[in-house]
């Protein structure tokens, strides 16, 4: 069986004014609720661990409750000040006998089942680290940072055919997870800090080899108000 962690104690800045982006109400119910069902849905996972805004754990436990997802076992952790905090202590509420764990945002709230288990099969097939991803739309420029206001003057295009956005439901072989997040807060300890946005990101940072499955596009991120208005038509969609 897997585990999940759930990332779930951003604030949720980029929305704009209101609740914790988690706590965000998406088709009636909160997007971390819509988010632990995703998981829940894959036969593959068994637990699933939310690390809520540090306040409110006991409002995520109640909410996780009246929501109905009993039946798969979830439990509730206090996150931390960073995504990256938030995933080492969820972790740390994951037995050691699990070998295989997922990392998913609260903010991907409609990501398919069938991702999490091409995510979970790929890692049972051999990989110690997997993420699902998808090619891009836009091309990429990289830029030169200048004052804010000015004109960014353009480095180079990155091929956009090697390029991929992306998602989450990561998923690791667990002991491979735990390590590359003591290690990191070890780095941490000593003043340097790596530069990176997401779990996967860490595996590469400390040499380990993560591979790509192929992502879906209703697994986007809610980081703005135009992807709320997104994920409500998408789920009007299915509701439909
Ligand atoms: N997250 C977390 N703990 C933090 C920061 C973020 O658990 N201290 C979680 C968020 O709740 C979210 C996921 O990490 O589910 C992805 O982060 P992001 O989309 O950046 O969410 P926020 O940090 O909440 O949003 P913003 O950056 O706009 O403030
Ligand atoms: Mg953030």
């Amino acid at each position: 069986m897997a585990a999940a962690v759930v990332p779930a104690a951003g604030r949720g800045e980029r929305l704009g004014p209101g609740a914790p982006k988690a706590l965000r109400e998406l088709g009636g119910a909160p997007l971390l609720v819509h988010a632990v069902r995703a998981l829940a849905r894959s036969r593959a996972v068994g637990l699933v661990v939310v690390a809520a805004p540090p306040q409110g754990v006991a409002e995520v436990l109640g909410l996780l409750d009246s929501h109905g997802l009993d039946g798969k076992d979830i439990r509730v952790v206090a996150g931390g000040a960073t995504r990256q905090e938030s995933v080492r202590l969820g972790l740390a509420a994951i037995p050691d006998a699990t070998e295989i764990v997922l990392v998913h945002d609260a903010a991907r709230p409609l990501v398919p089942v069938e991702v999490v288990d091409a995510v979970v099969a790929a890692v049972r097939a051999g990989a110690e680290a997997v993420v699902p991803a998808v090619p891009l739309a836009d091309t990429v420029k990289r830029v030169r940072p200048v004052p804010a206001g000015e004109p960014e003057p353009v480095l180079d295009t990155p091929d956009r055919a090697s390029l991929r956005a992306v998602q989450t439901p990561q998923g690791f072989r667990r002991q491979v997870l735990v390590e590359v997040h003591a290690k990191a807060l070890a780095e941490e300890a000593e003043g340097g800090s790596p530069v990176v946005t997401d779990d996967a990101g860490l595996v590469e940072h400390y040499g380990g080899q993560v591979v790509v499955v192929p992502g879906h596009e209703e697994a986007f991120k809610v980081t703005r108000p135009l992807d709320l208005v997104l994920a409500e038509a998408v789920l009007a969609r299915r509701r439909a």
